[in-house]
């Protein structure tokens, strides 16, 4: 059997996966099991940062694989405190727990929360407000927190305590502030799953004022937008704030499974010995590859990210077939005249890897892809939406 007939027979079926075998790759460029090659502009859902195969991560990787591959979480290891230390230097924020993946960051943001709540507010102020549309995970408390109603229908009961008010509408947090017994509230600056809508300054202003008046945390989930894709390390650095908490992963690890939550002056102290743990959280081949990540995350590939961003939306903005572009940096929404899947079908055919949130065209491109293939790749899509 060949690959699509194994993994139609034993790969659960909860992937919608495209017709198309990744067999290997380098940088911006995946190579097809059709033996065609493909610019990639969706970094494996904004994980590939420095794209396919990149030498330096490889080799931080590689070099730390051959010193020792795992240590359990009950003895210390330099790349797990280095890549802490690097995390809390370069974002004011003092201490971070290490997991796998997005959501396992998100619980972690979760637990941290909700225990601050309890032992600052009072026991039942556990509830955490999150938006519409926002998504936040898989696993059952994840996807509560998820504000969308489709996410949440086929696994009831999901875990309590979670609000959603309308993204952009103040009055509607306030609301829900008032009538709950909050701890947090947790968001996505940019939603990604969503549609790639970026929250308006107004709104996250008025967040952060909220925040302030009525105790509540300041959580972000950065899992998708952050580590440089927004133009600046983290997404809510655009916003001229800073949260209580903030969560990451995918591209952290650079193509490892490594998440982060992230905690500032508030709850720096929330944790202690028992409280959460994981085997493989901090994993320091992971590290060591995210060090090689953060580490070249600087202010001349950040001004890169941002040129690049500036010259998509100025490309499509306006282009034939292009109703709005939406995003921030490199995370990029394009909502098109045509079907987004007969777009996406099309960009595939003519060698460019396109993704889709809800009904767009959504672009995630390796930070470091060279100008003339994002322009190439861009002028793709452009001919593929055209009509
Ligand atoms: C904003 C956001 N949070 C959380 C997650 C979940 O991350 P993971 O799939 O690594 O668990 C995602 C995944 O797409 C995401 O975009």
């Amino acid at each position: 059997m060949n690959t699509f007939e194994l993994d139609k027979k034993f790969i659960a079926p909860t992937y919608a996966r495209f017709p198309l075998e990744i067999v290997g790759g380098k940088g911006s460029v995946l190579l097809g099991g059709d033996g065609r090659e493909y610019i990639d502009l969706g970094s494996g859902i904004a994980v590939n940062i420095f794209g396919a195969v990149d030498d330096e991560w490889v080799k931080a990787c590689t070099e730390q694989m051959n010193r020792f591959q795992h240590t359990s979480n009950l003895f210390y290891s330099e790349p797990c405190a280095k890549l802490a230390q690097m995390l809390c230097e370069r974002t004011g924020m003092n201490n971070v727990f290490f997991s796998n993946s997005g959501a396992e960051a998100n619980e972690c943001a979760i637990k941290a929360a909700r225990r601050w709540g309890a032992l600052n507010k009072g026991e039942e102020y556990t509830t955490i407000i999150t938006l519409k549309n926002s998504f936040h995970g898989r696993t059952l408390t994840t996807l509560a927190a998820t504000g969308q109603d489709a996410f949440h229908k086929d696994f009831l009961p999901l875990t309590e305590g979670f609000v959603y008010a309308e993204p952009n509408d103040i009055d509607d947090v306030e609301r829900l502030c008032k009538e709950n017994k909050c701890a947090a509230v947790m968001f996505e600056i940019v939603q990604g799953e969503g549609g790639v809508n970026a929250l308006s300054k107004e709104f996250v202003s008025g967040l952060v004022k909220l925040a302030k008046e009525e105790n509540l945390l300041l959580v972000c989930d950065e899992v998708q937008i952050g580590n440089g894709r927004s133009g600046m390390l983290y997404g809510f650095m655009n916003y001229g704030f800073k949260p209580d908490i903030f969560s990451t992963a995918k591209g952290l690890g650079g193509g490892l499974p490594l998440g982060a939550t992230v905690l500032g002056e508030k709850v720096k102290d929330v944790f202690a010995p028992g409280l959460n743990g994981s085997t493989f959280g901090g994993n320091p081949v992971c590290c060591a590859g995210a060090i090689s990540i953060l580490s070249r995350l600087d202010e001349k590939l950040l001004a890169e990210v941002r040129e690049k961003s500036e010259y998509i939306f100025s490309t499509l903005r306006g282009s034939s077939g292009i109703k709005s572009v939406s995003g921030l940096g490199l995370m990029i929404g394009v909502e098109t005249e045509k079907d987004s899947n007969e777009v996406l079908a099309k960009c595939r055919e003519n060698g460019v890897l396109v993704l889709k949130a809800k009904t767009k065209i959504r672009l995630l491109p390796p930070l470091n892809i060279p100008f003339d293939t994002l322009k190439k790749a861009i002028d793709v899509l452009k001919d593929a939406c055209r009509i």
